[in-house]
């Protein structure tokens, strides 16, 4: 569906913590579970593991935002989303790659996530980029008791992800 022709330029670039508002602001808008505000203050500032990313347009707003936690040599995605206004544009698939690359440079062999059963935006997305179902946290989620799709990337392959982009 999309083509090169509708890619949006992007700058991917570490999280600030001025940065949060505006994230904020996106996981608001994408989740009915967002974060408190000082979740993403902690992972910037506290969190050694965490490695956050914003991807942000021409005009130097922020359009999309993701968190990972590089664990020894795994890398974990905690939350990952778009401003719906820019969806569909592969700036969640930029995001991911980025961040995968990234890993792989300081040693991540593997990745990990969980995502709704019902998210079949982001399971094409995850799909896309090599990672497969392994198992099921039945009701995991607070609000909805909805099913938790566990997945995996069991190899980190960084020419293959770059050629997705
Ligand atoms: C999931 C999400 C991050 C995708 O971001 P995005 O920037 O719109 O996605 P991209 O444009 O990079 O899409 C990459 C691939 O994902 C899949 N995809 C993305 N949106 C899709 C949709 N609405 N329907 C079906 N597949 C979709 C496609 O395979 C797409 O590849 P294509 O460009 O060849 O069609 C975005 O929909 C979002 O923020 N959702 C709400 C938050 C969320 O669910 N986060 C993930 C939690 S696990």
């Amino acid at each position: 569906m999309s083509t090169e022709a509708n890619q949006l330029d992007i700058v991917i670039r570490e999280m600030t913590p001025t940065d949060i508002e505006r994230v904020c602001e996106i996981d608001h808008l994408s989740f009915t579970l967002p974060w408190p505000r000082n979740s993403f203050y902690f992972e910037i500032e506290k969190n050694d593991a965490s490695r956050s990313w914003v991807a942000e347009n021409p005009d130097q707003q922020i359009v999309g935002m993701l968190v990972t936690w590089l664990i020894v040599d795994e890398l974990h995605i905690a939350t990952l989303a778009t401003d719906p206004a820019y969806r569909q544009h592969r700036i969640g698939l930029r995001l991911m790659v980025h961040a995968l690359c990234t890993a792989a440079q300081a040693g991540a062999q593997k990745s990990f996530l969980e995502v709704r059963r019902s998210n079949l935006a982001a399971q094409n997305l995850y799909t896309k980029l090599g990672y497969q179902i392994d198992g099921v946290r039945l009701r995991y989620y607070e609000d909805n008791h909805e099913d938790a799709l566990l997945m995996s990337l069991q190899t980190i392959d960084s020419s293959r992800l770059k050629a997705l982009i």
